[in-house]
């Protein structure tokens, strides 16, 4: 047999990368913290079960393929708090933030097109690209420039005739960068220059910190015909496993070619949908809280880091991931040390290397990626381990 070029292109995901080893380890009865994926621990609100609890249909019958009304009028209110009218045909449920990504590549992309990303970034992007049969190309940023790329001349140096869109993420998925809506506004305008779309990934968009305020680019009305926006209850409302997604523009050619893949899927699933319906229709109150557990979690990762002899943590602003250098010359390496060799009272523990987050040959190999997604005394007790891990890894290369 023969995979596919497109299957033979993709990698695996790197956040998942070092699971077995990760497995193993708690086999033979070592406690891992997890600080690799983007799993919170944050209990998912009991409103979504309460919706399920009460839905009592005899059938679980196929949902309509754009989505539940309950599910796309909750999404609509939700909306409203940013100020932004939407109707039910501008939504598309979908599976995850993950489905609404990859129909837009789908539906926007021929073979050897090309999207661009702001490097790092979320891995899954050059899957879904590659998927659709073109490719990421990255916007690249670094740690020293504090990831930003809200640059007219950063993203306009990278762009090709082959180029069909940017995607954004707002707030970043390795990175923690946030995007104001005046950095919305300039990628907007070198899209609506070069007649891009813009893909904005926005599934962290209240995990804003500092004073820093939630946004989105359907904020920006005058760009709605470019704008996508893909959204998700996964990290928001720390439903995962829920799998519901929102894929939402006002461009009515680029919906009604999405309703075409959504119909060929038929729908995704309805208790689900119930459940998430709930979930949009949460007070305010609920993000504060969330966003101060998620605050909280930060400042203890950065003040644990910082612990680390001659090494300064970054503060990122937004979603619930940092990435930074660490003073090893290969990440990978010392990841497997803490996964097979080391142990602090039966406790290790695992993060993800930063270079599977970069398309660029040789970049990353010195960063981590850290998910706060475990409760304060973990993640303190999870960057402690790190500290330790590095000095017996020193210790062991004789440093
Ligand atoms: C930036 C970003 N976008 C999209 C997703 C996909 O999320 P889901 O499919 O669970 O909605 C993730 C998941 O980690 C992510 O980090």
């Amino acid at each position: 047999m023969k995979l596919s070029n497109k299957v033979e292109a993709m990698q695996f995901s790197p956040i998942r990368k070092f699971n077995p080893y990760g497995i193993k380890a708690e086999q033979e009865g070592k406690k891992v913290y997890h600080l690799n994926i983007g799993q919170p621990d944050v209990e998912t609100p009991a409103c979504f079960m309460e919706a399920i609890r009460n839905f009592d249909e005899k059938v679980i019958a196929y949902a309509e393929s754009g989505g539940r009304p309950e599910l796309l009028d909750a999404a609509i209110d939700y909306f409203k708090t940013y100020d932004v009218e939407l109707e039910r045909g501008d939504i598309m449920v979908t599976n995850g933030g993950s489905e609404a990504l990859s129909m837009s590549f789908i539906s926007l992309l021929n073979e050897g097109d090309e999207v661009l990303v702001p490097e790092p970034y979320y891995t899954n992007y050059a899957t879904f690209a590659l998927m659709a049969g073109g490719v990421v190309k990255p916007i690249p940023t670094t740690s020293e420039d504090g990831f930003f790329y809200a640059d007219a001349a950063k993203i306009e140096a990278c762009i090709t005739p082959k180029t069909k869109a940017i995607c954004c993420l707002e707030p970043g998925n390795p990175t923690g960068n946030c995007l104001t809506l005046d950095d919305m506004r300039v990628i907007c305008e070198v899209a609506e220059k070069h007649d891009l779309m813009i893909i904005a990934d926005e599934v962290y968009r209240e995990f804003v910190y500092d004073g820093g305020t939630p946004g989105t680019f359907l904020q920006l009305p005058e760009y709605a015909d470019r704008v996508i926006v893909v959204d998700s209850v996964s990290k928001r409302f720390s439903a995962c496993g829920a799998r519901i997604g929102l894929l939402i523009s006002k461009n009515k050619e680029f919906m009604s070619g999405i309703m075409k893949i959504a119909q060929g899927r038929l729908c995704v699933s309805t208790v689900d949908q119930i459940g998430a319906a709930a979930l949009f229709r949460l007070p305010a109150s609920y993000y504060d809280e969330v966003k101060a557990e998620y605050c909280g979690r930060r400042d203890v990762v950065v003040e644990e880091l910082n612990k680390i002899p001659g090494f300064s943590a970054p503060t990122p602003r937004g979603s619930f991931y940092m990435t930074c250098k660490l003073p090893v010359d290969d990440i990978e390496d010392f990841l497997m040390f803490l996964l097979t060799e080391f142990e602090d009272n039966g406790e290790t523990v695992m993060f993800a290397p930063a270079e599977g987050f970069y398309a660029t040959p040789g970049k990353g190999k010195d960063e981590i990626r850290i998910a706060y997604v475990l409760k304060k005394e973990d993640m303190k007790r999870g960057v402690e381990l790190i500290r330790l891990g590095l000095e017996a890894y020193n210790k062991k290369l004789g440093k």
